[in-house]
């Protein structure tokens, strides 16, 4: 491959006007004049590129799979007993009030976003992708609640690859929730692997 030949730095001015003084962005007289319009929806502005819809069905979903966890997690939380029970009480208590954490968050940006967080009891369990499992002793609490995470890992990875960077801040919210679920996978199969082990 040739190699180019050297060019004298040239200075650019930026364009009048221009936002940031990059070429490419919009002027400061159109940025302005398009955050006067349709102010009633707030953070949501013609820029956002997402299917907004979509994205708050979604995240209505994910809600759901929170707040199921959450259910899990606290009866397994009370029913946990046995040699083991205290330690992985305190585990599964963490984990509820982690997945409460994130169902806060999806709520939030789903009203952020123009829609309406859905916590209708009567059918969470039907829109949730995890499954509300009591377990027959600790360690199938702790299989349930594994797989259950491993569910959320899956559908929450599938959401981030197709919000993309559409609607980056609500990719950036789910990434967060997706390593914590990770963090909660691993934990449990570590516990598991243990015990399988002895
Ligand atoms: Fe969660
Ligand atoms: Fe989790």
């Amino acid at each position: 491959m040739s190699k180019k030949p050297a060019t004298p730095p040239v200075k650019t001015q930026p364009p009048k006007g221009s936002a940031s003084g990059t070429a490419g962005l919009t002027n400061v007289a159109t940025l302005r004049a398009n955050a006067r319009k349709n102010i009633d929806k707030g953070a949501i502005t013609g820029t956002y590129a997402a299917d907004k819809a979509t994205v708050i069905k979604l995240l209505n979903e994910a809600l759901a799979t929170e707040y199921v966890c959450v259910l899990r997690y606290m009866r397994h939380y009370f029913m946990a007993s046995g040699m083991l029970g205290d330690a992985v009480k305190a585990e599964f208590l963490e984990h509820a009030q982690q997945e409460q954490q994130h169902a806060h968050s999806i709520a939030e940006r789903i009203v952020q976003l123009g829609g309406e967080p859905d916590l209708n009891p009567d059918t969470l369990t039907k829109r949730a992708h995890a499954e509300y499992k009591e377990g027959k002793d600790l360690r199938d609490m702790v299989k349930e609640d594994l797989i259950a995470e491993r569910i959320a890992i899956d559908s929450y990875r599938e959401m981030i690859n197709y919000i993309g960077d559409r609607d980056t801040t609500t990719k950036r919210i789910l990434e967060s929730i997706l390593a914590q679920e990770e963090e909660h996978a691993d934990e449990f199969a570590d516990l598991l692997n243990g015990w399988i082990r002895k």
